[in-house]
Formats: C-alpha cells, structure tokens, sequence
C-alpha cells in the first residue's frame, strides 16, 4: 500500500492564487460584459526588454549550428552569468561574493520552497506574519510544523512575527530560539522594508542563536530609498548567517522566462545534531546537482542581457514604470479616504480595509462593485486580516482605470 506524506493534508485548501483565479473565472462566467481588471497576483505586465529578446535570438541561433550547440550545462549556472552577477550585484555594491557561492535557478519560489530540504525537521521556523505563502507551506510540507489550529489560523510551532501598522511593519525579533527566520525585503505583501540598522538586529540575532536567515530579496530593484538594504551581505557578519534569495522575474519582467539566483556563502554553517559544522554551500550543491539540471542556455543569455548597459537602461525603464503606477495607486487610494502602506520601495500597496469588513469581504466588494481584483491580506498570515493587497504590475490604462473605479464605489 503506497502511503502519503501526511503532512500534506495539513496544508489549507488550495494555494492562495489559485483560490483566487478560481473566483475570479466564476465572477467572470456570471459576468461576462464586465471588464475585471486583475491587480492580484504580482505578475508582470510590460514585455520584455528588447536587449534580453536579442539575447534570446542570438542564442536560439547557436543552439542551430553543431559548433555552438549547447547541452547540459553546469548545474550552478553558467560562468558568463555567475560572474556578471558577482559584478553587478554585489561588487559593485561592495560585497565580496565569489562565483561559487551563486546557483542559478528557475524561480526564487522553488529556491525558497527547496532550501529546507538540506535543514534537519526539528528546526524551528519562524515566519514574519503576513508572508509569502511558499515559505510556510513548504515547512509544513516537510514536516517542521504541528497541525493547523482554525481559530488562529496558525500552525503549531511555527513562531510568527507580526508586521503590521501597530508596529510600523518592523517585525519584534523572536523571544525563542529558532532556527530558520525567513525575512523578505523589500516585503511582499506589505511593501515596506527595513532599514539597515533594522537589518542588523536580525543578523545579530542568528549569530547568536546559530540560526540561518532565508532572505528573500527578489523585489529589491523596485528600492528607491537610502539607507534600505538591497541585499543582506550589505550587513556586516550576514555572509555567516544569510542565504539570500534573488529572481530576475520581476526586475526584468522573467515571470515568463524563468531565471533566478540564490547566494549560498561559503562560510555559512550548519550542524549535526553531535555539533560537528557542515558547509551549507557544499550541501546545496550536492542538492542541486542530485535534482536540478540548470536554467537552459537561453535562458541564461538572457539573464545575461539583463546587465548590459542597453538591458539595465531598459529594465530601469519598466521599473520606473510599475513605481508610478505604484504612486498612482498610493496617492489615489489616500484621497479615497483608504489607510495605506508600503508602495515606495516595492511594487505592492496594503491597505487597510474600510471597517467593517474582513479581507476576504472586501475581497468579494471590490470585485463585485469595481470588478478589481486584490489580494486579501489574510490569505498572507492572521496579522494580514484587515488587510488587502494591490500591486503595481498592471498596465498604466489598467491601474489608474482600476482606482478612478475604487474612488466611485
Ligand atoms: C505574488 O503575487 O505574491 C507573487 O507574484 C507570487 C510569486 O512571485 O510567486
């Protein structure tokens, strides 16, 4: 009898998404002369640049000739984007990162949801709250979780850090000692950050406590402040303490396309239960190389693209782009009357929803009265009820079409 892994059944529902496209098609079947405008899921709108496209073709033409075809490549990616990453990124920034400590992937969602995989079940998770559903989905998946209590729509052993307005989305730092602290900054959903001093305090903390900070940086591109951290080696000790997780997917518009990275230092450490010390970066290697056979060529070239002078002017183009429609949004729901965050750093916008309402109410009010799509803030974590999430991804026609609606219900 094939058994299953039942920590599986544990899980909610369905992932977040999904349960919203599925209302979304049932609004849409009952209504098909109402046009929905979809500010749900953060994804993209503007096309790729043209830079990454010639990347593309060039490189689908070597593919054709028997000299330049590709196979299998390296597992961790290939030297030219390794190295232009290292450049760009990091050097550029002041952070020594060598080429070995960068594996390319296809998504910061997979890295994020397979890094668990070289932790032991006994860790303890801690999650700031509200979060990125992939983060807490995957530890239950794995087991690292009790079972999930209704009434506080929790998991048991999971240490949740409550980021809301109360505190100015500055997450307490955990009065336990865990293990795994996953942080994501520029945040999504709420779209505000942290100052480095902030940052610092977290690093601190996982030295300490020997703990490991899963730090999900995939919207730093959309920073537009000082003082906000792009990446977490910009503290110092964090190459101890961090692996950080970056995406090409929303810097460059890569929802599509699928390129990724995730630094792993070197001098980062774990521990056998008889505390002897293991090279994380060695069993991340020894990871991927078991399970994943490389981004294609193409895909790398295109990544490549992307810090090129032409790239890096275009992508800045479309970045500037989704940060206006975010003001657009921010300004616009302000003169509604609506309490609102984040949006400066980030592509998303949480608002407080108007009282009297849960996010999944309002959820509902917005799709039937502005046929808008959102994002309920609970569907993030119970800190996240309250709460409702736009993003900036739409068009320009879309987004202001989206909130000249929001202003007449
Ligand atoms: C989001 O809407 O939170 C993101 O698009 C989801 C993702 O990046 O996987």
């Amino acid at each position: 009898m094939i058994t299953i892994n039942e920590n599986y059944l544990k899980l909610q529902d369905s992932y977040l998404f999904s349960t919203i496209a599925k209302k979304v098609e049932e609004f849409t079947k009952n209504n098909p002369d109402k046009k929905v405008i979809k500010l749900g899921i953060g994804d993209v709108t503007m096309p790729i640049a043209p830079a990454v496209i010639e990347a593309i073709h060039k490189a689908a033409d070597e593919m054709m000739k028997k000299e330049t075809f590709r196979g299998y490549g390296p597992e961790q990616g290939y030297d030219f984007l390794r190295e232009k990453i290292v450049e760009h990124d990091y050097k550029k920034r002041g952070i020594q990162i060598e080429k070995d400590e960068i594996f390319v992937s296809d998504g910061a969602k997979c890295d994020t949801g397979n890094i668990g995989e070289i932790f032991g079940k006994d860790n303890k998770v801690a999650i700031t709250d509200p979060v990125y559903p992939v983060y807490l989905d995957t530890n239950v998946m794995a087991g690292r979780t009790g079972e999930y209590d209704e009434k506080t729509d929790t998991y048991d052993g999971v240490i949740y850090m409550p980021a809301t307005a109360q505190n100015n989305f500055v997450p307490e730092l955990p009065n336990t000692k865990v293990d795994m602290i996953y942080l994501c900054l520029p945040n999504n959903p709420t779209g505000t950050v942290l100052t480095k001093q902030e940052l610092t305090k977290w690093v601190k903390y996982a030295k300490e406590n020997k703990a490991i900070i899963l730090f999900d940086s995939a919207y730093e591109a959309f920073i537009q402040e000082d003082n906000v951290p792009h990446s977490i080696y910009e503290i110092e000790g964090a190459k101890e303490v961090a692996i950080e997780f970056r995406s090409f997917s929303k810097t460059a518009g890569f929802t599509g396309v699928r390129c990724a990275y995730t630094v792993v230092p070197k001098e980062l450490r774990g521990y056998t239960k008889n505390g002897e010390e293991v090279s994380l970066n060695k069993l991340w290697n020894r990871r991927q190389c078991t399970k994943f056979n490389g981004v294609p060529y193409i895909t790398q070239r295109a990544a490549e693209a992307v810090y090129s002078e032409e790239g890096q002017k275009q992508i800045k183009e479309n970045i500037n782009y989704y940060m206006e429609n975010a003001r657009i949004i921010l300004e616009g729901l302000k003169e509604a009357g609506y309490e609102v965050f984040g949006g400066k750093n980030a592509p998303y916008i949480w608002l407080k929803v108007p009282n009297g309402y849960t996010s999944w109410g309002f959820f509902d009010y917005l799709l039937e009265k502005a046929n808008v799509v959102g994002t309920p803030g609970v569907g993030f974590g119970p800190s996240g009820e309250g709460y409702f999430r736009l993003t900036a991804f739409g068009s320009r026609e879309n987004t202001k079409e989206a909130i000249k609606r929001i202003k007449e219900i």
